[in-house]
């Protein structure tokens, strides 16, 4: 009873901010993303019988309390859909650097859905893993897709058609994403955190809800068309507008740092040089940079020199998730 599975992050083009339901992790919006290439987990599940409570190894160290009983909670799901309560050794790598400034939770539980499906022979197909990954990080319902990725917010009080869906595979519109690092300390506030906090006090949040089905169809009629300029204008103000609903937040949330405006400020300068790149933010200081393949160099070289950027790492579309062969069966 034990699988290995593999997901890669993903980048929110239209940012999830919200939730609906904080149990069920159901979103007040639907959102899209793409899969990256470069960074991911890789997790292998083995349940066991007679192992008194679940272990949790993260990078090779045995994970903490807190750890160990959010991937607990997030198992229950998968033994209550085979009605047997066993524990099991849970063994993930994250190839995320904690300096990449990219959440490793949306591939985290991506791969442990899938690993913990397959080891326990499920079946499920990826709309249902997809649903169950959702229940550990919103974003990681994303993750079990390749290429650009819509997640669906669903109407429904279960949350069963609260599922991604994939929109282009990641060989139809090869763009190039630059994650571009201006800080690497842990943030103060967690996404899950920062929206909570800005449903319940920004007055700028019912705004929010008002636009983003609207950003959402023109981002889809970009990706359709493969228009990288109009994808970027409205990525970008979607971004913003995420960040605006928690600037009206009480307490305000600011995840900027100086380097972060240096790097937005910088890529409107490159546009007025003529060269067509956008940026996006997630819910910390730093950027994800899109621009087009032949763009790539120029717009790495700029931003390296940038006194406020740490790093610059260079991703593509990524594919979704992977499962790979367990030679051993090994004793537990
Ligand atoms: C700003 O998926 O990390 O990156 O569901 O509470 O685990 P939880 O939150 P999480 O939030 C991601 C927020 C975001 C936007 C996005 O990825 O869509």
């Amino acid at each position: 009873m034990k699988a290995t599975a593999r997901a890669n992050t993903n980048i929110a083009l239209i940012k999830y901010w919200g939730k609906r339901d904080e149990t069920l992790f159901l979103p007040m919006n639907s959102s899209l993303s793409i899969t990256l290439d470069k960074f991911y987990t890789t997790t292998t599940v083995q349940f066991c019988k007679d192992l008194p409570s679940d272990i949790f190894l993260l990078n090779g160290c045995l994970a903490g309390e807190t750890d160990t009983l959010k991937i607990s909670i997030f198992l229950d799901r998968f033994r209550k859909m085979v009605g047997e309560n066993l524990k099991a050794i849970v063994t993930s790598i994250n190839k995320v650097p904690t300096a990449a400034g990219l959440a490793s939770s949306a591939s985290g539980f991506a791969a442990l859905a899938a690993a913990a499906a397959k080891a326990l022979r499920l079946n499920l197909d990826k709309q249902e893993l997809s649903v169950l990954a959702r229940q550990g990080s919103g974003s990681a319902s994303r993750s079990i897709y390749g290429g650009f990725v819509e997640w669906q917010k669903g109407i429904k009080e279960d949350g069963t058609d609260s599922f991604a869906k994939p929109i282009l595979s990641e060989q139809e519109w090869p763009l190039s994403v630059l994650s571009v690092l201006v800080e690497s300390d842990q943030k103060i506030i967690s996404s899950r955190e920062g929206m909570k906090r800005t449903v319940e006090t920004s007055p700028f949040y019912p705004g929010w809800l008002d636009t983003v089905d609207q950003d959402l169809t023109i981002a889809k009629e970009a990706i359709k068309l493969r228009n990288f300029e109009m994808l970027g204008k409205i990525v970008e103000a979607n971004a913003l507008k995420m960040h605006a609903t928690m600037f009206g937040a009480t307490p305000p949330i600011i995840y900027w740092k100086s380097g972060t405006l240096e790097v937005m400020q910088r890529i409107q300068k490159l546009r007025l040089e003529g060269i067509q790149v956008y940026f996006t933010i997630d819910a910390g200081p730093n950027v994800k940079v899109l621009c087009l393949p032949e763009d790539e160099q120029r717009v790495y070289e700029t931003l390296t020199i940038l006194p406020g950027v740490q790093h610059v790492f260079v991703c593509h579309p990524g594919s979704g998730i992977i499962y790979f062969p367990d030679t051993r069966e090994s004793k537990c």
